[in-house]
């Protein structure tokens, strides 16, 4: 017998003020047409004052752990992966612990930007695996509107803010028997981490820094990082690209999405696609789209789900799961 890991809960939570194109255009020099052609983004949601990673992260973990119908006391890991953290310390993942009345267990964040939900989800399926962890909540949460560059227009429509939680389970499976998450596949290459960074860091110069991308050369090595890290998840467990029954996909850009999907040969029936009301949310992007189509009744027991992110770093990874 070996143990894996189970979702048995899933979560999300959205700030209620939306941004939409036409209000984009009121502040940098876009249109609605260029952002729609280019992204596919039409608007997004944005944190107000107070309203910060934490909060939105355990709104998202209370719904998840609602849907699993565990309390916060059964949680013995709580993993938070976010790029705009409350404070540079401590962890927004403590914080969320101590918002949850969790007095046991251990709690840190992630951090690999837009892919932080996979490297967060592939860290607590190992410590689960290992048989050290029964019970572990995974959260992806961003306030990236914090840290976007509101003057610079390539940048600051394509971001939002929201968060979204997993909550696993420890089961004892057969060796070789498909349960819960398959395998986790995770991938970075630092020579290329001025392709998107900030410009500041407690660090190096005691800012936090603004969002800086260059989004062609970007794009190029999204398209192509995500279908070999799809093919490695795929081929690891012996099965085909048919066998996919959703595709849920980092939400960067409709076109990015698109690219993934026909190099799969699957149509946009299988993919989650929440790019055109959410925008980019980094880390939460990923658990928001599957939220969304487990409580719409999309992704159902038995289904393949696979998620890829890919983010700066540059990082990229993915997640194949028995539903
Ligand atoms: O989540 C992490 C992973 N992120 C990504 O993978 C993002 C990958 N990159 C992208 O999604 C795309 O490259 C963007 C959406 C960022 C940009 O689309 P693009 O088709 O690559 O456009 P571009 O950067 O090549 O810019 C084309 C033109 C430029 O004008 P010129 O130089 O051709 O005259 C830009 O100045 O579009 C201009 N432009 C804009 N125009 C209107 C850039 N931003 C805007 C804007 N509104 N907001």
């Amino acid at each position: 017998m070996a143990y894996r890991s189970r979702i048995i809960g899933t979560g999300s939570h959205l700030p209620d003020k939306v941004l939409t194109n036409a209000d984009m255009a009121k502040l940098v020099d876009t249109t609605d047409e260029w952002i729609v052609e280019r992204t596919g983004i039409r608007q997004r949601h944005i944190a107000k004052e107070g309203e910060t990673t934490s909060v939105l992260a355990f709104q998202a973990a209370e719904n998840a752990l609602e849907m699993a119908g565990v309390t916060a006391h059964d949680i013995d890991l709580v993993i938070v992966a976010t790029t705009t953290p409350d404070n540079t310390f401590p962890s927004t993942a403590t914080k969320v612990q101590a918002m949850l009345g969790m007095e046991n267990g251990a709690a840190f964040d992630v951090q690999a930007v837009c892919s932080g939900f996979v490297y967060a989800l592939a860290t607590a399926d190992n410590f689960i695996r290992s048989g050290q962890v029964k019970h572990a909540l995974v959260i992806g949460a961003e306030v990236f509107s914090r840290i976007v560059d509101w003057a610079d227009r390539s940048t600051c429509v394509l971001f939002g803010d929201g968060a979204g939680a997993v909550v696993l389970k420890s089961v004892e499976a057969e060796e070789g028997e498909q349960v819960g998450i398959l395998s986790t596949h995770l991938h970075s290459d630092g020579k290329l981490r001025d392709l998107l960074y900030t410009d500041g860091g407690p660090g190096t110069n005691s800012t936090v820094g603004h969002v800086r991308m260059l989004g062609r050369e970007l794009f190029r090595h999204a398209v192509n990082n995500l279908a070999s890290v799809v093919d490695e998840a795929l081929e690891a467990n012996g099965l085909k690209a048919e066998d996919i029954s959703w595709l849920v996909p980092h939400q960067a850009n409709k076109r990015i999405l698109d690219g993934t999907a026909r190099k799969l040969g699957m149509g946009e029936d299988r993919v989650v696609v929440t790019v055109d009301r959410h925008a980019n949310t980094s880390a939460a992007s990923v658990p928001l789209a599957l939220d969304e189509a487990v409580r719409d009744g999309r992704i159902k027991p038995g289904d393949l789900v696979l998620m890829e992110a890919m983010g700066g770093g540059l990082t990229w990874g993915a997640a194949l799961v028995r539903w």
